[in-house]
């Protein structure tokens, strides 16, 4: 058995002239700017039922530099969660490659791809997840129950994790006893709680009303302002104006569109989006801005690292 450490990810993909962004050109990324976390190449993804086939993932060429916050956006049915599942690990693909800090995935074996999933990325689903008897405490904490951090630690933790989503009053309730916006947030708390690198979240506002999800929205701006790297799937498009940049997926194939912080220099009038006014513009967009937090996959708790 192989088992990956979070530093050889990051000197293989320092050492890995083909995760160098620059030579893709729907990339999008800052050429010498910072690693990509995400890196994919020609994936599709066919799913086969029966002597059906479906071509959920048709090429898809995505580069998601560290600390960068983008929305893929498209209709039901383009391949959203498909592309989900495999940028976290859940799934892989039929055929392409997907590095993620500079490390081809399929090279990983399922203890590997365990590892990355509970402790290196937070997830965030429409339907929240959480489980209905366990208190949004406990709730919390499973990410770190699987990772084996002792019981102390863990509630030290979880309790951090749903101050910072603002339910440090609420650690006690059961998700029934919750609004859906607080549920969202709890799962937000849960996706954070390992101190994750990347956060991915699939339609994480569908179910929700519009105060929950500018409410929602904030936090993913907020640890976008952190450095932290967001990948935010969405049908809605003004979900998808709260992001850095936006990709658009329609039948399995991906669109490059504009960075939407840099001026739209054809003089385009801008799309009038329904929610972005009540979210302050983020502060660390640029990669100077995020020097501050610490490398790729480092952790700073040995549980957690070891
Ligand atoms: N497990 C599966 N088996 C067969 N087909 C699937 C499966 N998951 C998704 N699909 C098909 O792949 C396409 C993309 O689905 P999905 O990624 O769920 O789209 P989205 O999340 O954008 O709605 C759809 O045509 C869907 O029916
Ligand atoms: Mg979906």
């Amino acid at each position: 058995m192989t088992v990956v450490t979070f530093d050889d990810l990051t000197s293989n993909a320092a050492g890995d002239p083909a995760g160098d962004p620059a030579g893709d050109p729907g990339s999008q990324a800052d050429p010498g700017g910072p690693l990509p976390i995400l890196d994919l190449d020609e994936v599709r993804k066919t799913y086969a039922t029966g002597s059906l086939e479906v071509e959920a993932l048709r090429g898809i060429d995505l580069v998601v530099p560290e600390g960068d916050y983008v929305a893929i956006m498209g209709p039901s049915g383009s391949g959203k969660s498909t592309l989900m599942h495999i940028l976290g690990c859940l799934d892989v693909p039929t055929s392409g490659i997907y590095r993620l800090a500079g490390v081809d995935v399929s090279g990983m074996d399922e203890e590997d791809l365990a590892e990355v999933r509970n402790r290196r990325i937070g997830f965030v689903f429409q339907q929240f997840n959480l489980l209905p008897t366990l208190t949004a405490a406990r709730n919390v904490e499973l990410p770190l129950v699987y990772a084996g951090v002792p019981r102390a630690d863990r509630r030290r933790r979880a309790a951090e994790a749903l101050e910072r989503v603002g339910l440090g009053d609420r650690l006690d309730h059961r998700p029934g006893e919750l609004s859906g916006g607080q549920q969202q947030r709890v799962s937000v708390a849960r996706a954070l709680v390992t101190d994750p690198d990347l956060i991915l979240a699939d339609e994480p506002t569908g179910n929700l009303d519009t105060a929950s999800t500018l409410d929602v929205l904030s936090l993913f701006r907020e640890l976008h302002d952190q450095g932290r790297t967001v990948v935010l799937i969405t049908h809605e498009g003004d979900v998808a104006q709260q992001a850095a940049r936006t990709v658009l997926i329609r039948d399995g194939h991906l669109f490059h569109t504009h960075e939407k912080r840099v001026p739209d220099a054809a003089g385009e009038p801008a799309a009038t989006p329904a929610l972005p006014a009540a979210i302050p513009p983020s502060t660390a967009s640029t990669p100077e801005s995020s020097t501050g937090r610490r490398p790729l996959w480092e952790h700073d708790d040995p549980q957690v690292q070891a």
